[in-house]
């Protein structure tokens, strides 16, 4: 079973082709086209120009994807896209393209949701998936779910009530004059400071408070202060240190929510997903935190992490091998699809 997946939610435009034949999909091709400099000037995404983006790069990087997979349009016999959350103009570029591709090829299109796909990456580096207790952490979203099979519903636990995670890097990134998108750069420059430099407030841990849930504002706005104590008093800001600080706030107060997730609800493995999963103090106290707690610790590759085509296709193939429904040709991109909505039906 050859599936290609469709995914333009936000502004990489990816198209990935994997071969599923029994117990685990594997990864023939993953083709992103980003147009992350085009929003950089901006210091956000900026939807139409997202949008036109993947109007250009669609076709050819389909005709890449399978060219690199080795594969022809007659061998493809499923396309997946992402139907949501995202932008919605973003989202309907690729829509659009997987219902063209999928009339043409004659084979069943999948819409998916972009969430649970950050789960079925997984499987592509690390075979198949038992039950978890999944950390989805990115740019749009802070999620603890429970995963009992990567193909089917899943329980959403908490999530967060303000900033997601990849937002309060971005943010803090620009504070410290570091460029767009700043999770990578202040993952980056954190590795020179001392993470016990500042002690920055952890959200929502407070006894009385959601036990999973999560809140990045009032640390964003507690670094927002120091820097701009310290400008005041014209002291040079410590970069390093206010960037290592503030990342360990973070990933201190989603490891630890996350591994007492995994053991409330009894899972032997935790699963890291979404662009922030990218980031090197988080992977390292998360195995760290495992270790402690008896929980086996899955983190894709740091490609696989960020937005991308093979993800979706991981998630077609494993609904088109569990025998699940396709979706109608006239499926709607839905910029707030609820992450328990898995296929759009
Ligand atoms: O999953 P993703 O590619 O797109 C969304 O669905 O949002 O996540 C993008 C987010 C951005 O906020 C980016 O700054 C963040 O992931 N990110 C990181 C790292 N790499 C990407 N954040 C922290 N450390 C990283 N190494
Ligand atoms: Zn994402």
């Amino acid at each position: 079973m050859i599936v290609v997946g469709i995914e333009t939610s936000c502004d990489e435009t990816g198209v990935g082709v994997v071969r599923h034949d029994g117990a685990a999909p594997e990864l023939l091709a993953n083709e992103v086209a980003s147009s992350v400099d085009e929003h950089a000037r901006f210091g956000g995404v900026v939807p139409e120009v997202a949008s036109r983006a993947h109007l250009q790069a669609m076709v050819p990087a389909v005709r890449r994807a399978l060219a690199t997979a080795g594969v022809t349009a007659r061998d493809v016999d499923a396309v997946a896209v992402t139907a949501g959350p995202g932008l919605t103009g973003a989202l309907l570029v690729g829509v659009a393209a997987a219902k063209a591709y999928a009339t043409a090829w004659d084979v069943p299109l999948y819409g998916v949701n972009h969430l649970a796909a950050h789960v079925a990456v997984d499987t592509l580096q690390h075979g198949p998936l038992p039950p978890c207790l999944a950390l989805l952490v990115s740019g749009g979203h802070s999620s603890l779910l429970d995963v009992p099979d990567v193909a089917g519903p899943v329980t959403p636990l908490g999530a967060t009530i303000d900033d997601a995670a990849g937002e309060a890097f971005d943010k803090i990134a620009r504070l410290l004059g570091l460029p767009f998108p700043g999770g990578p750069h202040v993952d980056r420059v954190a590795r020179d400071g001392d993470p016990r430099a500042i002690a920055f407030p952890r959200g929502l841990t407070g006894p009385r408070d959601a036990p999973f849930d999560f809140s990045f504002s009032g640390l964003k706005t507690a670094v927002a202060r120091h820097v701009e104590a310290l400008e005041r008093a014209g002291t040079p800001v410590p970069v390093a240190d206010v960037a290592a600080s503030f990342q360990e706030a973070v990933v201190d107060v989603l490891t630890a929510k996350a591994v007492r997730a995994a053991r409330e609800r009894g899972m032997e493995t935790l699963l890291l997903g979404g662009g922030v999963a990218a980031n090197s103090r988080l992977r390292a106290l998360a195995q760290e935190r495992c270790d402690v707690a008896g929980l086996a610790l899955r983190v894709p590759r740091p490609g696989l992490c960020t937005d991308n085509g093979a993800m979706v296709a991981a998630l077609g193939a494993h609904l088109l091998v569990s025998g699940a429904q396709a979706s109608p040709l006239d499926l709607p991109a839905d910029s707030s699809m609820p992450v328990t909505e898995v296929l759009v039906s």
